[in-house]
């Protein structure tokens, strides 16, 4: 498992024979309660976000001008085209409306959780060993998806930002079959004002998922990475 530490010797290491171009936009699909509250952290850590809802750009302007200000009202095809990687922040029994090759190449950050009393009952999602995010990914396979930002409450995301090296800073963590998209999230983990934790490979999802508790529990980045290698 990866730590802060070792995510940022290895980018110094990196930068020394390619530097990385620091990539600050960001796409969310999915304007609702967590989308908006992530906009927000993501403008306050320096991105340019663009968001969509499930219809025209207009019909969320006037939400992200009151609940996230700095953020851009688009298309999900102009959120798309805006960043490298996009947050996928639609009602969980709502993802496949959205087209199997519409994130092709793209980091996607799977932050749906299935709960069947919103969701209603899914057989795949319910059956999945392996967590709800490798359903995802085969619905998305030229997406490069990673399971991240999903463990929090959308009141939580915003509460407990913190720089990092505070001594309450707590850990997200981040599940990918793709290390270089794992890496990536990771920053913008850490960016956001949380300590990233690498879980394993996308399989390796269900210590991430919620445990059914009315709020979330919340690790440090050492808790959480031995609660993901159990
Ligand atoms: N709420 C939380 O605290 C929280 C925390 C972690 C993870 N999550 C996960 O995040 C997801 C969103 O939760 P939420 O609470 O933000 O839901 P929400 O408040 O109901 O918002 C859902 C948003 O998704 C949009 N949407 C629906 N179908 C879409 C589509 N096909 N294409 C583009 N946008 C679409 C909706 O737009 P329209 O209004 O136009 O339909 C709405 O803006 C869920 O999967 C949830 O499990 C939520």
């Amino acid at each position: 498992m990866t730590s802060v530490a070792s995510i940022e010797l290895a980018e110094g290491v990196a930068s020394t024979t390619r530097p990385e171009v620091d990539d600050l936009s960001l796409g969310i699909v999915g304007a609702g309660k967590f989308g908006t509250t992530l906009a927000r952290a993501a403008v306050a850590a320096g991105y340019d976000v663009a968001i969509s809802g499930s219809g025209p750009a207009g019909d969320i302007a006037l939400t992200i001008d009151v609940l996230a200000a700095g953020t851009r009202a688009a298309t999900t095809d102009e959120v798309v085209r805006h960043a490298d990687i996009v947050v996928l922040a639609v009602p969980t029994h709502r993802f496949r409306e959205l087209g199997s090759d519409l994130f092709a190449g793209k980091i996607l950050i799977d932050a749906t959780n299935y709960w069947e009393p919103v969701d209603g009952h899914d057989p795949e999602l319910t059956a999945a060993p392996g967590g709800t995010s490798t359903i995802v990914q085969e619905h998305f396979p030229s997406a490069r998806v990673v399971k991240s930002l999903n463990q929090l409450g959308y009141h939580q995301l915003q509460e407990h930002q913190r720089p990092k090296g505070a001594p309450d800073r707590i850990a997200i963590g981040a599940a990918g079959d793709d290390h270089l998209a794992v890496r990536q999230v990771m920053r913008l983990l850490d960016r956001l004002g949380f300590d990233p934790v690498d879980a394993g490979p996308l399989n390796n999802g269900l210590p991430l998922e919620p445990d059914g508790s009315p709020i979330a529990t919340t690790y440090s980045a050492d808790e959480l990475s031995k609660l993901v290698t159990r």
